[in-house]
């Protein structure tokens, strides 16, 4: 597998992540094999690109990558976006189309909605990772008086994220509140033509899928209903936008980005980072919460066919979690350190 520290706090939640990997190797039938590759903000800075084609080629080889928060706001393209991140190279490079981001609030963290028990938010957003508004990415038209970005969906694309939802709503308990296997389609299909096409071919797709319950939401009464009634959803499928802001809304209920894990999933080829930015405001100050990127490698485990290892690490994420062992300020940083966290998994293992 391939390891990417990345920038900000990612050295330090990387290395947390391969001290709890390391000791669920321990008496495991398998083992893993560690290839460093340097990418990202840092990376572009030394040498004027984010991403070498020898690190992109040693990506597409390898069996999975683990990778850190890319990014600083300070390394910029000269169109005034960010020339550090790596999503639009690896996402289509690596066709990896389905961003996988699951929601779940655990025994011990204190969500920011009053009143829900642990497991009483337990969803997943699956973006679509490929096309959609960010196709238009450093493709966009730029004049001194105007802007125009386009948002694009194939038939393809829209098919093949639907069907990904489906798949995965069948591997599930369905929704906590009700029990119900639903997959909710996110859209503004009201507005913009676009959504209307991705939620004509949503229910197309959903036909082949009669033990799934589909339902069709807009994006903004669904962010509404996220906060106020989460417990309802199962998986929701969407665009990637809307992917992007609809999930970090669902980890403002689940103690913060620091407990949102995602795996970036192609059909051959898949990469596995958390939901977070780099945070270089907390960087080298041990302060970061490890989780999402701990949870991203247990995803990569579930990807490379250790589904018993990847259940191992989340069990003793939530134990290290509810018993006290890491604690979350309101912040999302965590109490007694990165690395006390990081000990504290790995004990549990
Ligand atoms: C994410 C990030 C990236 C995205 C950025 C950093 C390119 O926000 O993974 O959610 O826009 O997808
Ligand atoms: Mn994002």
């Amino acid at each position: 597998m391939v390891v990417i520290p990345g920038d900000g706090i990612g050295p330090e939640i990387v290395e947390q992540t391969l001290r709890v990997l390391e000791a669920a190797q321990k008496g495991a039938a398998f083992s893993l094999d560690l290839e460093f590759h340097s990418a990202g903000a840092g990376e572009h800075r030394r040498t004027g690109r984010a991403l070498s084609e020898e690190t992109f080629e040693a990506c597409k080889r390898a069996n999975a990558v683990l990778k850190g928060p890319v990014g600083d706001p300070a390394v910029r393209a000269p169109d005034g976006t960010e020339a550090g991140v790596l999503g639009g190279i690896l996402r289509t490079g690596l066709d990896a189309y389905a961003n996988v981001r699951p929601i779940r609030l655990y025994p011990g963290v204190a969500s920011a909605l009053s009143g829900l028990a642990p497991g009483a938010i337990d969803y997943v957003v699956m973006r679509e990772n490929t096309e959609g508004l960010y196709a238009s990415r450093g493709r966009g038209f730029v004049s001194p008086e105007a802007t125009l970005d386009f948002m694009l969906m194939t038939r393809r694309g829209v098919e093949r994220i639907a069907r990904k939802a489906f798949e995965l709503a069948r591997t599930r308990q369905g929704a906590p509140k009700d029990g119900v296997r639903r997959v909710t389609c996110v859209d503004k299909a009201n507005v913009l033509r676009g959504f209307a096409y991705f939620r004509q071919i949503f229910l197309e797709v959903a036909k082949g899928y009669p033990d799934i319950q589909p339902e069709c939401r807009h994006a903004d009464a669904t962010a509404a209903s996220l906060v106020q009634d989460p417990g309802r959803f199962d998986v929701l499928v969407t665009e990637n936008f809307l992917g992007d802001l609809l999930s970090d809304l669902g980890g403002g209920t689940i103690g913060g980005l620091g407990m949102c894990p995602s795996g970036n999933l192609g059909d051959e080829r898949a990469y596995f980072e958390p939901v977070h930015g780099s945070a270089p405001d907390i960087a080298g100050q041990d302060r970061a919460n490890p989780i999402a990127m701990v949870l991203s490698a247990a995803m990569m485990l579930h990807w490379l066919g250790e589904a018993a290892a990847a259940s191992r690490i989340q069990e003793a994420a939530s134990r290290a979690l509810s018993a006290g062992a890491i604690r979350l300020f309101p912040d999302g940083t965590v109490r007694d350190g990165t690395v006390a966290a990081g000990r504290a998994i790995s004990g549990e293992l």
